[in-house]
């Protein structure tokens, strides 16, 4: 063995075990990703946090909370309908998960990315979204209003 093949076996094991590792890390995350594809935790398993108390919320105007779900930072509309009840959307547009505008002038939110158009349920009006913005679990109780994961 030359003195340079004596240098190149331990770059060779250091390799190998570093594309190992790395094949390992990929694995395993493929496996935890396939795993909540199979099995996808319940619209209600994430728990409820309070964004706010009844007064917060006028009839009729759609506010903007962000509260931290599952340790990340998130952010919908809530928007008490009167007498038909309470609504949490979130605000990442369906086309590509722009962050849409409530427009009080013209009761709509926008997507100021490729102009799509939702009413204040969060139906598509316009544009390229192709489905409405996902409706998120509310929940009012004892005063206290209270947000979580997204529904179906
Ligand atoms: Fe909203 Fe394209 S991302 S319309």
């Amino acid at each position: 063995m030359t003195e340079d093949q004596n240098n190149n076996m331990p770059r060779r094991k250091f390799l190998k075990l570093g594309v190992g590792s790395i094949g390992a890390v990929f694995g395993l995350t493929y496996v935890s990703l396939l795993g909540d594809f199979l099995m996808p935790p319940e619209a209600n398993a994430q728990t409820l946090q309070e964004v706010g108390k009844v007064a917060d919320f006028k009839v009729g105007e759609p506010k903007f909370v962000s509260y931290k779900g599952s340790g990340v930072e998130e952010g919908l509309y809530v928007i008490n309908q009167g007498s038909e009840g309470w609504l949490a959307l979130d605000f990442h547009c369906t086309h590509l998960q722009c962050a849409v505008n409530w427009v009080p002038a013209t009761q709509q939110f926008i997507c100021p990315c490729h102009g799509g158009v939702y009413d204040i349920k969060g139906n598509v009006l316009d544009g390229p979204p192709p489905k409405p913005l996902p409706r998120r679990v509310i929940k009012v109780e004892d005063n206290s209003v209270q947000v979580g994961g997204i529904t179906a």
